[in-house]
């Protein structure tokens, strides 16, 4: 069988882990037309929870997802923005054509039907996406498809960010300002920049501002993924023990992507071997996944200043909570003034090794602080856990 714990890539169906309330909360959003805005720090699984939200809707009740960050320029968003709500209604041929006729006159975008009738837009050479009228038509083809249906559409922008970088304060203006007239439509404005989504719905100045409900994705709770483990563990005849799965949560302190990352090797590695699964394999799983990790871990290290690499080894050795802006702890760990922490911090943030969190900093990163010690850089030497 193949291994069940996946570490890239989107998880949905047998593979996913709870999320009920988040499900249900986007599912309710989805009835009421209210948009939503979802973000976390990095692979919590935002887009993972997006898609099986939209899995688990019945079919009279039709979805689109657009990833934007696979947009390189205006146009391929519109085309990417077009496609993703033709793909998302599952229309006749004759339908899209209709439609592509009647709701994108302006931009008359060439079709392409693929084998199973998806339809795949281009837009040619310079199709006048700078005029505010040509754009409106793009942006508002879900609200006119949704009509056209009779139906709620639920349309999920993942990364959404970057629209920032591909059309500037512009684009996000033209957005909302389309948006808010969609009666019909529910939008997931979904990224991993928090302190960006976070000044998209709360800054009074944001075009964004106030436009739909807050979700922050958290960890997944320790209770409903040991069973999963265990679960998979049994399913490859292996025995992972409950108070042993729940050490590997912890040791990767619940980041849904490492313990998947974690399970994925200490299940490679015990398949077969015919014997229970014991503290010492977890160590060595961990040391494994370290080591996978090293090249990445060494570059960013070269990369920060000296007060960056501090700051965070401050973040490794104190844990969550600690103010680093103490003077005990600015000398203690040489940190030489309360702006320079300031400015370490955020630059971390942006690495996504920092994250804030009801104003307070803490490590972002499981993996860091076992990286830090094998690689003799905090007090303990190497991993010894
Ligand atoms: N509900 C879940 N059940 C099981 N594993 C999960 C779940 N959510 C996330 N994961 C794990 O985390 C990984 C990343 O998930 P996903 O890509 O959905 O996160 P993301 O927040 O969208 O990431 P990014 O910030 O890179 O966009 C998955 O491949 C999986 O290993
Ligand atoms: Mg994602």
């Amino acid at each position: 069988m193949d291994n069940p714990f996946r570490y890239s890539g989107v998880v949905i169906g047998d593979l996913f882990v709870d999320r009920e309330d988040e499900i249900a909360a986007l599912h309710r959003a989805f009835r009421a037309g209210e948009h939503v805005f979802l973000y976390s720090p990095r692979r919590y699984g935002k887009t993972s929870l997006i898609r099986e939200a939209f899995r688990r809707l019945p079919p009279k009740e039709p979805w689109a997802y657009a990833d934007l960050s696979r947009a390189l320029s205006l146009q391929s968003f519109v085309e990417l923005f077009i496609s993703a709500v033709l793909h998302g209604t599952e229309s006749s041929a004759d339908r899209v054509r209709r439609w592509a006729r009647e709701f994108l006159s302006r931009l008359q975008p060439r079709l392409v039907l693929d084998t199973s009738g998806r339809a795949q837009v281009e837009l040619g050479y310079s199709p006048r996406l700078a005029e505010p009228a040509t754009l409106a038509e793009a942006l508002d083809l879900p609200q006119r498809v949704a009509e056209d249906l009779g139906v709620r559409l639920a349309v999920a922008l993942d990364e959404f960010p970057t629209v920032r970088e591909l059309g500037g304060d512009g684009l996000v203006r033209a957005m909302r300002a389309a948006f808010q007239m969609h009666s019909q439509v529910s939008y997931v404005f979904a990224g991993s920049q928090t302190a960006m989504m976070e000044q998209l719905f709360a800054a009074e100045r944001s075009p964004f501002f106030r436009m739909g409900r807050p979700l922050r994705l958290e960890k997944i709770p320790r209770d409903a993924f040991v069973p999963f483990l265990v679960d998979g563990f049994r399913a490859g005849a292996m025995d992972l023990p409950a108070d042993l799965a729940a050490e590997l949560c912890q040791r990767v302190d619940d980041h849904p992507y490492f313990i998947q990352t974690l399970a994925h090797e200490l299940w490679a590695r015990s398949r077969g071997r015919g014997i229970p699964i014991a503290q010492q394999d977890l160590t060595e799983a961990l040391s494994a996944v370290v080591g996978w990790h090293d090249a990445y871990y060494r570059r960013l290290w070269e990369r920060l200043t000296l007060y960056q690499r501090r700051c965070l080894l401050a973040l490794a050795e104190l844990g969550v909570g600690a103010s680093l802006f103490a003077a005990d702890t600015v000398a203690r760990f040489e940190l030489k003034s309360a702006s320079h922490v300031q400015r370490s911090l955020e630059a971390l943030q942006r690495e996504g090794l920092a994250e804030r969190r009801n104003g307070e900093y803490g490590l972002a990163d499981p993996l860091f602080p076992h990286w830090a010690r094998a690689a003799g850089l905090v007090s303990g030497g190497a991993e010894r856990e």
